[in-house]
């Protein structure tokens, strides 16, 4: 079996993707995308198969996704029972097993503060609710001036016409104007390229100051919530923040009255080596969590907010929650959800999260005195991301023109790795890519990984000379 992609020619691949009618998702993507993309035919554990018989590791498990990696027989043994039993009710006319069963134990491992969950088809739509439900709450409690919506500059909350007025992604201006209610953004704690005189911890405190005044300026009684990735997906490429920030960023909340959010649908469900990643500061947790990717692992789509019982409760004795999508608590999503959790706990995947991510991040640092190109690897556990430098030194990045993310992609499929890379706020922060393979790898899978990712980032470096870029 071939080891990635070899060989193709972009004509040819461009006609053969999109006959008419119809064509696979991409028929909707720029065609000066350069990258193409393998038709993947079977998949099983860390790896993909494409049509031609390519392999490919999947890096970055799809976008965060693949908790349990691909082809887990008792995952989809789980879905066709409960598609046999019920594999549908409304949830605003009947109630489901599936959904009471489940969501008793995604609370439970979410703990004291979490003890509803509201169930949807994803991570948009969790943060829909997420943001819904907190407004519903102020308008039935007499709070209707709450409505202003903070977050950081970058930053990523799905797809939805209102979440990009929240994300902070600087290219999408020109479609926002005018068009969505734009939230109010403050900086984002980045770590590695700072500001002058700023060391990271300092930043840190920067952006909270920042936080701080911005309520104050907006005034505490007009701001619903401050929205934040705990800990960053693509938007940051994986930023950690220090745990005084999450500290600080608590109190001014709790302080001001104003709900604190954690999007936790790329770094949740245990992938930093805790189940939340809000656990990894348990003196300072967030009034609601959303939850979404990793949940069924990409078996199926589903999508969670956890939210306080007494916020949820209050709210049912006044109003309700208003809003619901035909497919919350869908039974199958949720018999997914579960036989995923039966998953992670069999394979004790939590703890392995810790553990192989520590393999990964060893091997990824390894390759800094070969590879020039890797300028910061950050992250925790199995998520992590490869910030990627003209010059280590002075931090340059790679520049725009030659689309770093592609190249990064298109090394990735020739050394049979599946990367995910996209140019977050156009690059404006730097390059980076995602390493966050299925929690299920193996020590072996690890250095096989390592191995191709090395050869990867040696044809990239191989490119940049010859092009003087290096
Ligand atoms: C942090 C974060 N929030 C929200 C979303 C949106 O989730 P979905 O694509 O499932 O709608 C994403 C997706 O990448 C994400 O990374």
């Amino acid at each position: 079996m071939n080891a990635g992609l070899s060989g193709t020619d972009p004509e040819h691949a461009l006609k053969a993707a999109f006959p008419l009618p119809g064509g696979t998702q991409d028929v909707y993507y720029a065609r000066s995308n350069f990258v193409p993309l393998p038709m993947i035919e079977r998949a099983s554990g860390v790896y993909m198969w494409d049509e031609d018989g390519n392999e490919y590791m999947d890096v970055s498990s799809g976008p965060v996704v693949s908790t349990i990696g691909h082809g887990n027989a008792r995952v989809a043994d789980a879905m066709a029972a409960q598609a046999k039993t019920v594999e549908y009710a409304f949830a605003r006319l009947a109630r489901n097993c599936a959904n009471r069963d489940y969501a008793a134990r995604l609370c439970s491992l979410a703990g004291p503060g979490f003890e509803r969950a509201s169930l949807t088809s994803g991570g948009s739509e969790s943060m829909e609710n997420a943001i819904k439900f907190l407004r519903q709450h102020a308008v039935a409690t007499g709070k209707p001036s709450k409505s202003k919506i903070i977050s950081c500059q970058p930053s990523y909350h799905g797809a939805t016409i209102s979440m990009l007025g929240i994300n902070g992604e600087v290219m999408m201006a020109p479609f926002l104007d005018g068009f969505a209610v734009m939230s109010e953004k403050i900086p984002a704690p980045l770590s590695y390229r700072l500001p002058e005189n700023h060391d990271a911890q300092g930043y840190a405190r920067h952006c909270a100051d920042a936080l701080d005044r911005k309520i104050r300026d907006l005034g505490a009684k007009n701001v619903l919530a401050f929205v934040i990735e705990p800990i960053g997906g693509l938007s940051t490429g994986c930023v950690v923040p220090p745990a005084e920030y999450v500290h600080s960023i608590r109190e001014i909340c709790s302080g001001y009255g104003v709900h604190l959010v954690f999007d936790e649908i790329l770094c949740g469900f245990g992938r930093t080596g805790k189940f939340l990643a809000a656990h990894h500061w348990p003196d300072s947790l967030p009034d609601i969590v959303t939850m979404a990717k990793g949940l069924a692992s990409g078996y199926c789509p589903l999508g969670a907010m956890l939210a306080p019982a007494n916020l949820v409760d209050e709210l049912a004795g006044l109003t309700g929650f208003e809003f619901q999508y035909s497919y919350n608590a869908n039974p199958v999503s949720c018999a997914a959800g579960m036989a995923v959790l039966d998953e992670v706990d069999r394979q004790d995947l939590v703890t392995r999260a810790a553990e192989r991510g520590a393999t990964l991040r060893a091997g990824l640092e390894a390759m800094r005195p070969d590879i020039p190109i890797v300028g910061d690897v950050r992250g925790l556990g199995m998520l992590m991301a490869v910030e990627l430098v003209a010059d280590r030194e002075t931090k340059t990045p790679l520049p725009h023109h030659i689309k770093p993310a592609d190249k990064i992609r298109l090394h990735g499929l020739r050394n049979g790795l599946m990367i995910y890379s996209r140019p977050a706020s156009g690059g404006k922060y730097g390059y980076w890519f995602i390493v966050a393979p299925p929690l299920t790898i193996t020590e072996d899978e690890c250095g096989e990984l390592l191995r191709r990712l090395q050869g990867a980032l040696s044809d990239f470096v191989q490119e940049l000379r010859a092009a003087e870029i290096l």
